[in-house]
């Protein structure tokens, strides 16, 4: 079948030859590789792309007079750092897929079907969760994403310029007519290896955020200087990153500490300076909120034990999802009753939910349940049972 093709066709581009990993950056050489493959596979199949000048992509198969109401699907194509083959891009290629099989069973749609391609949905250049449906929807201001910058101090626009695209940051047309979205993703939990199914669909996204812990003390020489003597933003750090892990894990909530820049990050020497990211996730945005101020509370009054000083800055914070419910049970009942399950995963579709378009995510099995990661996976007979589902899913909100 052609997801296999496809598939296959894109599993080299990023990837890692020492560990397996895909390193797939926003706006690097092989997260546009996949752009142009995206664009490529389009092209193909006669579909319309349109572009927006936030670096998105949305490629139309359209009928000659449309009902209005467009029916989008896709996913994004960009990876976290070492990350895994599937967590975005099998939203996209399965979109394709879908379209494939709907078109050898003659299916006329009514509506027009949109395969997205989103840019920058992990946020791991720009540090800003769904950087690109977020500047689509409006849910960022176009000033606020113009002073992003990446981790050599590359300003978003120029990165966009530098990879030959315009950019032209804000809300786009690209959504304009949309009636409803359905992302199709890798589930990144065991969920559904727990119930036994292969495909699910999307209650509810937990609530999360990126919190930047900026830990300052006074470098000084990792001999001479006598242990009460120090001002060390490690020690706060550490002191830190577990009260995080306490805290969250007696809740059954989630902080993690996943990056840290340390200044002058030298073996012998009392770091002056230590930057650690929070990522922090729960069930309600109260308890959010409460979590990553008791973490702060906690490295504040550590700061204060180690002659430290700590500053919390929010980066990025999504609130929580509900997805439309009436469209889920419609969906779960045409899969044949699959399970509705919730997420704490982030996704292009809580933003373009929180805009108010009617939404739904469609998960396919991961049977370790790991993502983020090079070990990440869906066996074979999963994704196309996926594709079987989305075709299902835009035959009965396109027909
Ligand atoms: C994206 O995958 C996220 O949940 O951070
Ligand atoms: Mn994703
Ligand atoms: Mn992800």
């Amino acid at each position: 079948m052609r997801f296999e093709e496809m598939w296959n066709g894109l599993a080299p581009v990023g990837r890692s030859a020492a560990g397996g990993g895909y390193f797939r950056q926003p706006f690097g050489s092989a997260e546009r590789e996949c752009h142009a493959w995206f664009l490529d596979e389009c092209a193909r199949r006669d579909l319309d792309v349109e572009h927006d000048g936030n670096g998105n992509a949305v490629a139309w198969w359209a009928p000659w007079e449309a009902e209005p109401g467009a029916v989008l699907t896709g996913s994004h194509l960009d990876s976290v750092l070492d990350g895994g083959a599937y967590d975005g891009p099998l939203g996209v290629v399965t979109a394709l897929a879908a379209v494939d099989l709907l078109r050898e069973q003659g299916f006329a749609p009514s509506r027009r079907i949109g395969i997205g391609a989103f840019v920058e949905e992990e946020g791991s250049r720009f540090g800003i969760a769904c950087l690109g449906s977020r500047l689509a929807a409006g849910a960022i201001t176009p000033e606020a994403a113009r002073e992003l910058r990446d981790r050599d101090g590359v300003a978003l626009a120029d990165a966009m310029s530098a990879s030959g695209i315009n950019p032209e940051l804000g809300r786009s047309a690209i959504l304009d007519g949309v009636g409803c979205f359905v992302e199709l993703h890798v589930e990144q939990g065991r969920d559904l290896v727990h119930r036994d199914a292969a495909i699910g669909v999307a209650s509810t996204i937990w609530p999360h955020g990126r919190f930047r812990f900026d830990f300052t003390g006074a470098a000084n020489h990792a001999g001479t200087t006598r242990m009460e003597d120090r001002s060390d933003p490690m020690l706060t750090y550490a002191m830190t990153a577990l009260a995080a892990n306490k805290q969250a894990r007696v809740a059954g909530q989630r902080a993690t500490f996943g990056r840290v820049e340390v200044a002058p990050n030298g073996t012998n020497a009392i770091p002056s300076r230590v930057t650690a990211w929070l990522d922090a996730r729960c069930e309600s945005d109260e308890q959010l909120e409460a979590l990553v101020d008791a973490i702060a509370r906690q490295g504040s009054e550590r700061a204060g034990r180690d002659g430290t000083r700590l500053t919390v800055t929010d980066e990025s914070v999504s609130g929580a999802v509900t997805f439309d419910s009436d469209l889920a049970g419609r969906l779960s009942l045409v899969l044949g009753g699959v399970p509705v399950i919730p997420t704490m995963a982030g996704h292009d579709a809580g933003i373009l939910s929180a805009a108010g378009i009617p939404t739904a995510m469609l998960f396919v099995r991961n049977p370790t349940g790991i993502s983020h990661s090079p070990e990440e996976h869906a066996p074979m007979a999963d994704c196309l049972a996926g594709v079987e589902a989305l075709a299902a899913t835009l035959r009965e909100l396109a027909g």
